[in-house]
């Protein structure tokens, strides 16, 4: 019989529990602060917006944490995801590396995030609430929301950040499919929306603030946030365990797992179930384990370029204090078309990671981009969202080392999101009009100068 190309696991090795990566961290976490008191931000200061189930899993120290079975239900209907060995790629290459991925593209949003978009609205209509609202980038949180809220009977209200509300209209369309309203950010339906109408492309720290005021202001209406906080990448830890199996099947180690990171969620889903298996070192064949590659664009390059501290989540300055690499909650990235990768920060857990040594970070620019992601449509079929492409580039450079150096390096990356929605950065390319932008170090001194004034020093 032929290799096999994918490896499929049956509906019932959907995992049964996420993995809660807080209690592995190296030394004690560091708290989200209020920015009123710079005291530690506690259930109070988050009860405004989230349901307790919601902010009992953020703050969570259990190791692992059960999956409600009305999510496992919904996960049903495109979980478990295919492993494929990219066996075209390599020939392609001609590469002596073996390439796998993991294809969040068959849920019926297109990429991973309805794995937390899920049991987020679950967790609100069990508490009561009415309506979610939400900012959007790429647009593909927005409808994995929009989707969500569909099954659970829930409103759902979407900003959607201005650049990508302007490339991606049938993103618009596929939100109000499902039964959502869609603003394009900043709009003029709140304070945050006005005050920023002199950034008409907006950004993602924006489109949050104006999110936040409306869930804030609204009784029976709460605020979801799609990447960045501990339960959003706890939730999407079923890709990781996911591959542990499906790379068991193929009966092969990685050497390196990538990642694309925009704030966090995908990579963090994909890896942190592999990084316990590292830390604690039980059942894993390779003393070393694996490396793990975060990749981001050189135009917002957060985790390569950004300063540890504590600042906003959002431009506005509603949300708590966070412990990240940022570029400046007032930062406003250019308009990429790696509309999802475009936010100023990134999940305090995976800096955490990259600040004690247990992860890389790697950024790259668009033109180099799409180039790898046009090579992996062309041997593979699926054509990529603009976000993995990142992470396509670093695993088809890893595998270009791997030729030069003749080994038989195993490469893992995630491939979250197809690109169905993104042709317009596809013709930008193809027609050569895609700019590289990169920050500068004027943009980095304007980044330090704006962190909250106060906010403790993070070292
Ligand atoms: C397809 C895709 N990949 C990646 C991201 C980045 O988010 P995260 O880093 O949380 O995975 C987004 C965000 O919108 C996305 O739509």
């Amino acid at each position: 019989m032929a290799e096999p190309t994918k490896f499929l696991l049956s509906e019932d090795a959907i995992p049964t529990h996420w993995v809660n990566l807080l209690p592995d961290l190296p030394g004690e976490p560091l708290p989200p602060l209020n920015p009123q008191t710079m005291a530690p931000a506690g259930p109070p200061d988050l009860t405004p917006i989230f349901p307790m189930e919601l902010i009992g899993q953020e703050v969570s120290g259990e190791p692992e944490i059960e999956i409600p079975d009305a999510v496992r239900e919904v996960y049903r209907l495109w979980r478990p995801t295919p492993l494929f060995r990219a066996r075209r790629l390599e020939r392609a290459l001609g590469t002596t590396a073996h390439i796998y991925y993991k294809y969040e593209g068959v849920s019926p949003a297109g990429s991973h995030k309805p794995n937390t978009a899920v049991p987020q609205a679950y967790a609100n209509a069990h508490a009561g609430v009415k309506k979610l609202t939400t900012e959007t980038g790429a647009g593909q949180w927005g409808s994995a929301l929009a989707f969500a809220c569909s099954l659970f009977d829930l409103g759902c209200e979407v900003f959607m950040v201005g650049s990508s509300y302007d490339q991606k209209p049938y993103r618009r369309s596929m939100m109000q499919t499902w039964g959502a309203s869609v603003h394009r950010s900043p709009s003029t339906q709140t304070a945050s929306g006005r005050a920023n109408d002199g950034s008409p492309t907006g950004s993602l720290g924006i489109a949050i603030s104006e999110a936040v005021e409306v869930a804030a202001q609204n009784e029976d209406c709460n605020y979801a946030l799609g990447s960045v906080l501990n339960h959003v990448l706890l939730h999407q830890t079923i890709i990781g365990q996911e591959t542990i199996a499906q790379m068991q099947m193929a009966g092969e180690e990685p050497d390196v797992i990538i990642g694309c990171v925009g704030g966090g969620s995908n990579f963090g889903g994909l890896t942190f179930p592999w990084l316990r298996r590292k830390l604690h070192s039980s059942g894993n064949p390779s003393p070393r384990g694996p490396r793990f590659l975060a990749v981001e664009p050189a135009a917002c390059p957060t985790l390569t370029k950004g300063v540890y501290a504590y600042d906003f989540g959002d431009t506005a300055g509603l949300t708590p204090l966070m412990p990240m690499y940022t570029l400046g909650h007032g930062f406003v990235p250019p308009p990429v078309h790696a509309g999802g990768l475009r936010y100023h920060g990134d999940a305090p857990m995976v800096c955490a990671l990259l600040k004690a040594g247990l992860i890389e970070a790697r950024a790259y620019r668009q033109n180099e981009t799409f180039a790898a992601a046009l090579q992996f449509a062309r041997s593979e079929g699926i054509i990529p969202a603009p976000e993995p492409a990142h992470a396509i580039r670093a695993a088809i450079d890893e595998a270009l080392a791997a030729r030069e150096a003749g080994e038989e390096r195993v490469i893992l990356f995630g491939l979250c999101g197809h690109g169905n929605f993104d042709m317009a950065a596809y013709d930008a390319y193809l027609a050569g009009t895609l700019e590289d932008l990169e920050f500068s170090q004027d943009d980095m001194d304007a980044a330090v100068a704006a962190l909250p004034e106060g906010a403790p020093v993070v070292a």
